[in-house]
């Protein structure tokens, strides 16, 4: 099997030379920013708009990567095509960019760019076993004790990698239960996001979701307001409380690896008649049209797989 390629600041590696200094404001500082894109069928699904983020996300950290959108368009195509030969044809792959502002200095002023921006790019095989059971189950949705940082302090727009209030909202959500999804509230009560997807609920017949205020403009969330345009469901971005996902017909989270994962539970009480709703399954089948591949059938088949 060859060795996975990886892209570090203008070369690719073998993974065993891709190496990063101790000091790299990645470590010291979490001052990071980063995109996750995901394929379908070996094509990268959205990559411009994941580039386009991305720069968004570096103009508002002021992190210089040295490289245009289309330079790194290019590059990221690069390293994806480098590494397709690892993939099986039922396979799929994460392409994650992570962008650091170089090498850290101790001092005054942290936000000085002494060195080249780390560009840190790889592949890595698209597991989905952790969440494909809840495609036809659903999962436990439950609201996290802590709060999610407000936006004033850091806007959630900006896809960075300070994870720590995240994996710290999440260590609460699995003390109620090791399966559970976190829902993290904003300090108003407002529902925000999951530490990595958006949240929708159902009721109505409407799909509802929290603006972006308090939570990233996903790009899959993008996709879900495509979907129900097509689909002729009425949407609608409004402030959420934790009283209107209990009252919901459907709730689901929207993530690059898994696209919809559908929640039935919702903080230990059944949402709606506790089945995956049909506006849920619809997305998902519009989905797997858009992009002509089973998603549903991909996770499974993953699942079959682990258990032989
Ligand atoms: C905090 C957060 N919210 C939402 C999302 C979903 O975004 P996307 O649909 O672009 O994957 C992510 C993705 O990683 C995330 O980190």
């Amino acid at each position: 099997m060859p060795a996975r390629q990886i892209y570090i600041s203008g070369e690719l590696v073998p993974e065993s030379e891709a190496k990063i200094s101790i000091f790299d404001s990645a470590v010291m500082l979490g001052d990071t920013v980063t995109e996750s894109t995901r394929t379908f069928r070996h094509q990268p699904f959205k990559l411009e708009q994941h580039i386009d983020r991305l720069y968004k996300s570096l103009k508002v950290t002021r992190i210089d990567p040295g490289h245009s959108p289309a330079e790194m368009l290019q590059i990221s195509r690069d390293v994806l095509e480098a590494n397709l030969p690892l993939l099986g044809p039922e396979d799929d792959c994460w392409l994650v960019h992570n962008i650091s502002r170089g090498i850290s200095v101790a001092g005054a002023d942290p936000t000085k760019q002494v060195s080249p921006a780390t560009i840190m790019i790889f592949t890595s095989f698209l597991d989905l076993r952790d969440w494909a059971e809840f495609y036809s189950t659903g999962c436990h949705a439950v609201t996290a004790m802590s709060r999610a940082v407000p936006a004033q302090a850091l806007d959630p727009r900006i896809k960075n990698r300070s994870r720590m209030a995240y994996t710290l909202a999440e260590a609460e959500v699995k003390l109620v239960d090791p399966a559970a999804q976190g829902i993290l509230l904003d300090i108003h009560g407002n529902v925000a996001e999951n530490k990595g997807a958006n949240v929708f609920l159902v009721s109505e017949g409407e799909i509802r979701t929290p603006t972006t205020a308090n939570a990233l403009a996903g790009i899959s969330r993008s996709t879900i307001f495509e979907l129900a345009k097509t689909s002729g469901i009425p949407i609608r971005e409004m402030d959420l409380q934790t009283y209107d996902l209990y009252t919901a017909d459907e709730i689901f989270f929207t993530s690059t690896p898994y696209c919809i994962m559908p929640a039935t539970k919702f903080n230990g009480l059944v949402v709606g008649d506790g089945a995956v709703g049909p506006i849920t399954q619809q997305l998902l089948a519009a989905w797997s049209e858009l992009v002509g591949m089973d998603i549903v059938g991909q996770g499974r088949q993953q699942l079959v797989g682990s258990r032989q």
